[in-house]
């Protein structure tokens, strides 16, 4: 996955290339790249590394002109080399391409090439394209306007097997920008004077709000004054001006010195944002009009499937304890990746859920393709507003967390957790829980922030813990029922910033084989508050320090007997069972945060990862 970047109009390209890829960074970091066009000149400046590299040869050597595109790359097809960055050209050097995707013809498409004589710089499937484009165009013969442009460029994409969102420019027609997506995210910023093309609404805030969410198969051309949007069979498509809901300071760090640390403390705000509007007295009950379903439908749902990748699966395997306890229903999470390959048996009633915090993640996407394909009804719990997951799902609940960048996801993993617990208390109270049930969730549920902000007051000592804790090898999670999915995003958070190595298990597991890691160099972490298994999770940690391992427990304030077993411990407040795992995660985002920073790690871009992976 990539970030995209396309700009037309007044001012001088560059420095707005390089403010919107620094905010698209968080998509990949491996290498960057601008092309801008002056006075039918292109200049091309790319290399390997972070844009901080970038913006170093630009200020060396600053590209000129008032058009141009950029691009941040997450490495694919290709090494990570300043061969590979893009822009890539054609063969006459004078189209630049940008690509977020995969090309899965690209090898077929080359040889092609090939035998027409043209010859590459590059390993990706990228620069493919753009001969094949430039190859089309240069052999229309006609005029070397916009129509003719469009037209290569439709042909081409007919040819190309696999996914992408795309940019690029033609020396030879100077004043249009052209986008393309399939399976990519774009969208189309439009300004006074001026308009774009990127991956996320995120890098162009500080320059429009008004934006067209572009659909798969369309194809648009920006000039300075207008665009247009047509199908990729050069019809004309009907399409919506949108306005983007949060401003530039949203997507700043403000005085916070990573994006994740503001998101972990964002927390408490977005669970509010996440509730706000949804939680009704009067009916004791949660209300989720995205839902798009009466209370009829819903009850006649007998089985729920919960798909999604990364920290969204496990917030739908919390998501499962929480319908399974409050709602009775038959619940299972699949692996999105798993899902789009697997033929599960799923009846008429079978309600299907596809989470993702950008709406982006193409399995995500390709499982809730593939449940509506087979007539499912299909419904999204996603982050970002417009993008692709909740408009093509059949109704849905927004997260609001607000944008999320930093690459490890925090608030919005809590967010996910508020939305099914919302909807697990909507399902249990059209079934069996009583008002007086609905009323106790409710005000669990209203509590639920300012606890937050309880736990993230201990923010300065869990520094001070992951101090002592830089030489471990590795680290063991263990959490059990609504805690087992608290232990594997722990896990996850640990491995994903600091490269520790980390797993998490339900406890009772220990005695199953990962008894076999414990020991002085592996330390434990053992989520037990004060909840139905509080014991057994106590029996867990005597196995451990039998065994001589350090335990750091998160366990409910005031509890002595934990206290005085394991070798250091965070305290939650008091709460109902099914609040402790957004309590208990909170902790351990900070504890993974702080390890890492210690140890020196680039905790915004951690290696090798990307926020939302839009290729499978
Ligand atoms: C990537 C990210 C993870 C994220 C997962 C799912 O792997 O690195 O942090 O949880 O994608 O992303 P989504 O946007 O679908 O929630």
């Amino acid at each position: 996955m990539c970030g995209i970047f396309g700009y037309i109009g007044r001012s001088e390209a560059t420095p707005i290339l390089i403010d919107g890829l620094r905010r698209l960074e968080y998509r990949g970091y491996d290498s960057a790249g601008v092309a801008t066009l002056a006075n039918g000149v292109m200049e091309l400046r790319k290399c390997a590394g972070q844009i901080a590299s970038l913006t170093q040869m630009v200020q060396k050597d600053p590209p000129h002109g008032t058009s141009g595109i950029g691009h941040t790359r997450w490495a694919t097809h290709g090494r990570v080399t300043d061969e590979n960055a893009h822009p890539h050209l054609d063969q006459s050097g004078k189209l630049a391409l940008i690509h977020n995707g995969v090309i899965e013809n690209f090898q077929q498409l080359r040889d092609q090439l090939l035998s027409h004589g043209h010859t590459f710089r590059s390993e990706t499937d990228t620069e493919v394209l753009a001969h094949l484009i430039g190859y089309i165009f240069d052999g229309m013969g006609g005029p070397r306007n916009k129509q003719n442009l469009l037209d290569a460029f439709r042909l081409a994409l007919k040819q190309v097997i696999g996914t992408y969102g795309l940019a690029l420019f033609h020396v030879d027609v100077p004043d249009v920008v052209l986008g393309a997506r399939r399976g990519s995210p774009l969208i189309l910023g439009v300004g006074k004077g001026q308009n774009f093309i990127v991956s996320d609404v995120s890098a162009i805030v500080a320059h429009t709000r008004d934006v067209v969410y572009l659909d798969d198969y369309d194809v648009v051309s920006i000039e300075r004054n207008q665009f247009d949007i047509v199908s990729l069979a050069g019809a004309d498509i009907s399409f919506q001006v949108s306005k983007v809901d949060f401003t530039t300071e949203d997507v700043d760090k403000g005085a916070y010195p990573h994006y994740m640390l503001k998101e972990i403390f964002e927390q408490p705000n977005a669970m509010r944002d996440a509730m706000r509007g949804r939680l009704s007295t009067e009916e004791c009950t949660a209300k989720l009009g995205g839902l798009n379903m009466s209370s009829r439908e819903l009850r006649d749902v007998d089985r729920i499937v919960l798909t999604a990748c990364g920290t969204a699966l496990h917030a739908a395997r919390l998501g499962e304890c929480l319908i399974e306890s409050l709602a009775q229903i038959p619940t299972e999470v699949e692996f999105a990746s798993e899902f789009r390959y697997r033929n599960m048996p799923m009846n008429k009633d079978t309600l299907v859920f596809a989470i993702s915090q950008s709406g982006e993640t193409i399995d995500t996407l390709a499982a809730l393709r593939e449940s509506k394909r087979k007539g499912h009804r299909t419904l999204g719990i996603c982050n970002s507003v417009g993008s692709t997951i909740p408009r093509e799902s059949d109704g849905g609940v927004y997260m609001h967390a607000g944008p999320e960048i930093g690459v490890a996801a925090t608030k919005s993993f809590t967010s996910q957790v508020v939305v099914l617990t919302l909807l697990a208390l909507l399902l249990g109270r059209i079934r069996h829980l009583s008002s007086a049930q609905g009323i106790e969730a409710i005000s669990a549920l209203e509590s639920l922030p300012d606890l937050a902000r309880q736990v993230l007051d201990e923010s300065a000592r869990i520094e001070e813990l992951a101090g002592k804790y830089t030489d471990a090898a590795g680290f063991l999670f263990f959490g059990r029922q609504y805690n087992y999915p608290i232990a594997l995003e722990g896990a996850l958070k640990l491995k994903e910033i600091s490269y520790k190595f980390a797993e998490g298990h339900p406890s009772a597991e220990l005695k199953h084989g990962v008894i076999a890691l414990v020991g002085p160099d592996v330390p434990s972490i053992m989520i037990a508050p004060d909840d139905a298994v509080y014991e057994k999770n106590i029996n867990t940690l005597e196995q451990i320090k039998a065994r001589k391992g350090r335990v750091i427990a998160i366990a409910t304030e005031g509890r002595k007997q934990i206290a005085g077993l394991a070798d250091d411990i965070i305290c939650i407040p008091k709460c109902p069972d099914f609040i402790s795992p957004i309590l208990a995660v909170i902790p351990l985002q900070l504890f993974a945060y702080h390890l890492a920073v210690k140890l020196g790690c680039d905790v915004d871009k951690p290696r090798n990862l990307a926020k939302s992976v839009t290729v499978e």
